[in-house]
């Protein structure tokens, strides 16, 4: 008989909650969940619902209330280098070229730890590595303010890879981008997830987005902020941009939207004013 093989989940949440000073109602309430190692694992919800607090308690940025938080069984005591961060809104540096940008936290590091100079020139090769694998070779030498939306997206994510870091956390990383750019980039970070395999914990407010990446949605609802329901995406590794219009892709979008709605208090507020435009009749 084969030995079971268990695996210790990557980052292992029991029982977290969080509440901000003041607030009337929990920011995060009692949320558990594991994400293995390598996972896609993707997070929507309505506004307020708790997932950017969730994603930077992972990240370290905040503590919890009470409950655990584990990353490789261990408790999470602020940000570190195995947990990369990309926020919605393009964290560059404007007086730094592309290039300087991607190296930047690296050779920070390798100055702070005294590191030798074969280590930068490591560093080197890496950066021009993920320059590559985001089309950036021809801009190395730009400036932030001269590269659209979703190159600049592009560095940022270079930059957060720079490290190898086992988790990475993305909090709304396309919300600004154009839905033609958003496409590309949802086939790019598929692509950087399957060659770096890391652990990506990625928050958005668009379904479709999260259905095409994760291997599992996870839908959050508010007040207080909590986990309503897990889906298994059932969709494999091999995903093409036709999947969204997929009879079963379409099926699960519209589950999900729906729950949202209910979950968020929208559903009666759409219902009156389907109402009011008399578009459905009043109840009898
Ligand atoms: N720094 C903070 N101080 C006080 N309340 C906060 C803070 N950050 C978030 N909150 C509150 O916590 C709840 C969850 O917020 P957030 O995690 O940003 O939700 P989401 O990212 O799902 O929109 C909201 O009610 C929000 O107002
Ligand atoms: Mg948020």
């Amino acid at each position: 008989m084969n030995t079971p093989i268990t695996t210790l989940p990557k980052i292992s949440i029991r029982g977290l909650t969080k509440q901000f000073d003041g607030a009337p109602t929990h920011a995060l309430e009692n949320v558990d969940l594991d994400i293995g190692a390598n996972e896609f694992v993707t997070f929507v919800g309505a506004s307020g619902c708790g997932k950017s607090t969730l994603l930077r308690t992972i990240g370290g940025l905040e503590t919890q209330t009470s409950g655990e938080l584990l990353v490789d069984n261990r408790p999470v005591s602020g940000p570190g280098i195995d947990r990369a961060m990309v926020f919605q809104h393009y964290s560059l540096y404007p007086w730094m070229t592309v290039m300087e940008n991607i190296k930047f936290c690296r050779q920070l590091a390798a100055h702070t730890q005294d590191r030798s100079s074969s280590d930068v020139e490591a560093a080197s090769g890496r950066a021009d590595a993920l320059l590559r694998l985001m089309g950036l070779q021809a801009s190395a030498g730009a400036w932030p303010n001269q590269l659209s939306g979703g190159m600049q997206q592009r560095v940022a994510i270079a930059r957060a890879l720079m490290g190898r870091p086992d988790i990475v956390l993305m909090d709304e990383p396309f919300g600004a981008l154009d839905a033609q750019t958003r496409e590309v980039m949802h086939d790019l970070i598929r692509y950087v997830h399957r060659l770096e395999k890391a652990t990506i914990v990625f928050v958005t407010h668009d379904v479709e987005e999260a259905l095409y990446l994760g291997s599992r949605v996870v839908l959050m609802a508010p007040r207080p902020g909590r986990i309503d329901t897990i889906y298994e995406v059932p969709f494999g590794d091999q995903r093409t941009q036709d999947l969204k219009f997929a009879p079963e892709f379409v099926r699960l979008k519209r589950d999900i939207l729906e729950r949202i709605r209910e979950t968020s208090g929208m559903k009666t507020d759409l219902e009156q004013l389907q109402r009011l435009s008399g578009a459905v009749s009043e109840p009898a």
